[in-house]
């Protein structure tokens, strides 16, 4: 098959998938793209490359509006102060959410944490991101069986996660001052800090885990 022919065949998915998506401002691309194919091989590459991300973006749009909706639904079931702490979102671009790269990082120090007897122990004086009210840490690897999101709450206490979106597994971010955290991805499952979904795609709730502060080190029982 040559070229051509595939370029004819993906402007054609895209103009049906504009159609159906009723982004008729994209339909001026189309145009465009199709002026464009007077244009040398560079050029031509250039546009399949832009082609396909449009057509990418267009495809996502369509999931983030199916995801809107469902929100919708589950959002309409909360309270008014809920609903408030589920709008509160935590500050990622298009791609970050895309690839799913969660703001929270791993701790610097790796020897801040251990695991053992289905105990998770951090060592707080180890662990400086987690020393002021709304620090906090990603633990995984090593022996962990599960990812671990770990926060500096209100009040001195501190709140462990599995970091696990319970839509498609995404990690999770604390939201700035929304006492919720947050899935990484595009459809921003927001959860309390009971695990309750508040907003987003996921319908499953999180697993939070029992924390107990003990000479300076955390105790997080993970089983
Ligand atoms: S993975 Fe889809 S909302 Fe979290």
């Amino acid at each position: 098959m040559t070229f051509k022919r595939i370029f004819f065949i993906l402007v054609k998915l895209c103009e049906i998938r504009f159609m159906l998506s009723d982004v008729k401002l994209r339909c001026g691309y189309i145009l465009i793209i199709k002026e464009k194919m007077k244009l040398g091989e560079t050029a031509k590459i250039r546009l399949l490359i832009f082609l396909l991300s449009a057509f990418s973006i267009s495809f996502t749009s369509g999931i983030v509006k199916s995801q809107t909706d469902e929100q919708s639904s589950i959002q309409s079931n909360l309270s008014d102060e809920v609903k408030i702490m589920a709008d509160k979102s935590v500050k990622r671009n298009f791609f970050q959410r895309l690839f799913g790269i969660p703001a929270t990082k791993k701790p610097k120090n790796p020897d801040c944490w251990n695991y053992s007897g289905g105990k998770l122990t951090v060592i707080l004086n180890k662990a400086p991101e987690l020393s002021n009210k709304g620090g906090a840490i990603q633990i995984e690897g090593g022996n962990l069986t599960e990812r671990v999101l770990i926060i500096h709450g209100d009040g001195g206490q501190f709140h462990a996660f599995h970091n696990k979106c319970g839509h498609g597994g995404r990690r999770l971010d604390p939201v700035p001052g929304g006492l919720t955290v947050q899935c990484c991805s595009v459809g921003k499952s927001t959860y309390d800090y009971n695990g309750k979904v508040l907003s987003g795609s996921s319908k499953e709730p999180i697993k939070v885990y029992p924390v107990a502060l003990e000479e300076g080190n955390l105790i997080i029982a993970l089983e």
